[in-house]
């Protein structure tokens, strides 16, 4: 199997794009990241990018004529090198059907919440707001809605009773930073089979569809 060529979407801070890039630079994931398309110049992004040699573009919205064309142009980008799989990072836009239609199945997002509860906007605040007891995060394909495409992996993690929006953002991300590069892995292996809404992981001995407190267990006594 030939590397994964992937095309990163981001506009901030980038540290799923940094596990990513990390998760590649120490060969246990067998893909390239060819480039960093970013909506924001000074999304941290870059320095990650320019640091592990990542050709990036910034690309902002405004000089295009529409939210359409930007994505049009997103999409040819994309195309011109050879892009298999594009992974949005913290890419604070809703992606439309030019792009969509150009990658079906081939876009992945992760989303800081346990979806299909809370999504949109600050999910980690709109877990500790509601009470949820445990919330996480969400490995999906993106669709045209807001996070409601299929779900590839997900994550748990408690939320305490003195959990603040910092301190259960923090915990959430470490688990981010796992399933993330996770999910395009199994991508990259070609394991990943979609029908309508449902995603099976071919070869899947359980703990791999998702990771979680290690004291949930399949068959609890
Ligand atoms: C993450 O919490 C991710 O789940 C959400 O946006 C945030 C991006 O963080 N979609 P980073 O830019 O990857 O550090």
């Amino acid at each position: 199997m030939s590397m994964l060529k992937i095309g990163v979407l981001a506009s901030g801070r980038g540290s799923n794009f940094q596990s990513i890039i990390d998760e590649i630079e120490s060969q246990h994931l067998d893909a390239e990241i060819v480039l960093l398309i970013t909506d924001n110049p000074s999304a941290f992004a870059i320095e990650r990018a320019k640091k592990h040699g990542v050709h990036y573009l910034i690309m902002r919205p405004k000089e295009f004529h529409s939210k359409d064309e930007f994505f049009i142009k997103t999409a040819e980008e994309l195309k011109e090198r050879h892009v298999e799989l594009v992974v949005l990072a913290g890419f604070m836009r809703i992606v439309r059907k030019p792009l969509i239609d150009a990658f079906p199945n081939r876009i992945m997002n992760i989303h800081p919440a346990l979806l299909p509860a809370f999504p949109g906007l600050h999910g980690q605040r709109q877990a500790l707001e509601y009470g949820a007891k445990i919330s996480g995060c969400t490995v999906h394909f993106v669709d045209e809605g807001m996070d409601t495409g299929p779900i590839i992996i997900q994550a748990a993690v408690p939320i305490f009773q003195d959990d603040t929006e910092e301190t259960l953002s923090e915990r959430i991300l470490k688990y981010e930073h796992k399933i993330y590069p996770e999910a395009i892995r199994l991508f990259s292996e070609e394991r990943i089979e979609v029908k309508g809404r449902m995603v099976s992981i071919k070869g899947d001995t359980f703990s791999e569809a998702f990771i979680v407190n290690p004291a949930i267990k399949k068959n609890p006594e």
